[in-house]
């Protein structure tokens, strides 16, 4: 299973439900990697989408407490409390966009570089707008507990 985020410089990944930085470098390689898969955000993150549509040529869920919410080209969550500490143990991948920025976030993805069973492989950084990133594969490895 694997996932794919992008993070300012201390792992904040957004705010009041939008991302304070968007690089259309990052968007081109989000739209690249999640290309016929399935993709699961929250329901204000979809507004954040082109047009607050779900994204074309995926299996788009929308994580929802509203009971009768439909969302026309996506199926909807209603049971996935605390997702991400569910979803976590199952990574195996991460595509990271590291984003040399520190906007004020108030939502945060764990610090892979803090841990010790995850290894990064780290493209070269570029520049959009001023803006320095780069995209980086973070991979589990099996040291830990052996
Ligand atoms: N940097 C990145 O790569 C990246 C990627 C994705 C998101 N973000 C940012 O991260 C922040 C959080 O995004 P998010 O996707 O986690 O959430 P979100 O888009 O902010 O959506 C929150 C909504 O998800 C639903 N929800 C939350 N917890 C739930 C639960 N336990 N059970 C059922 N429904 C639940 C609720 O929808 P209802 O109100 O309909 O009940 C809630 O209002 C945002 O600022 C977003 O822009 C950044």
């Amino acid at each position: 299973m694997e996932a794919i985020v992008a993070v300012y410089s201390d792992w904040g990944i957004g705010r009041d439900g939008t991302q304070p930085v968007v690089l259309k470098a990052d968007r081109a390689h989000f739209r690249e990697l999640t290309a016929g898969t399935a993709v699961i955000v929250g329901r204000r993150t979809l507004g954040d989408f082109p047009g607050g549509k779900p994204l074309k040529g995926r299996d788009n869920i929308v994580v929802s407490r509203q009971a009768d919410l439909h969302i026309e080209g996506a199926r909807v969550a209603h049971s996935t409390e605390e997702a991400l500490a569910m979803f976590f143990p199952y990574l195996d991948t991460v595509h990271i966009t590291k984003i040399d920025l520190c906007p004020e976030s108030d939502s945060f993805f764990p610090d892979l570089d803090a841990l010790p069973d995850w290894d990064c492989e780290s493209g070269d950084w570029q520049e959009e707008n001023g803006v320095r990133y780069c995209f980086c594969t973070y991979r589990k490895n099996n040291t830990v507990g052996f």
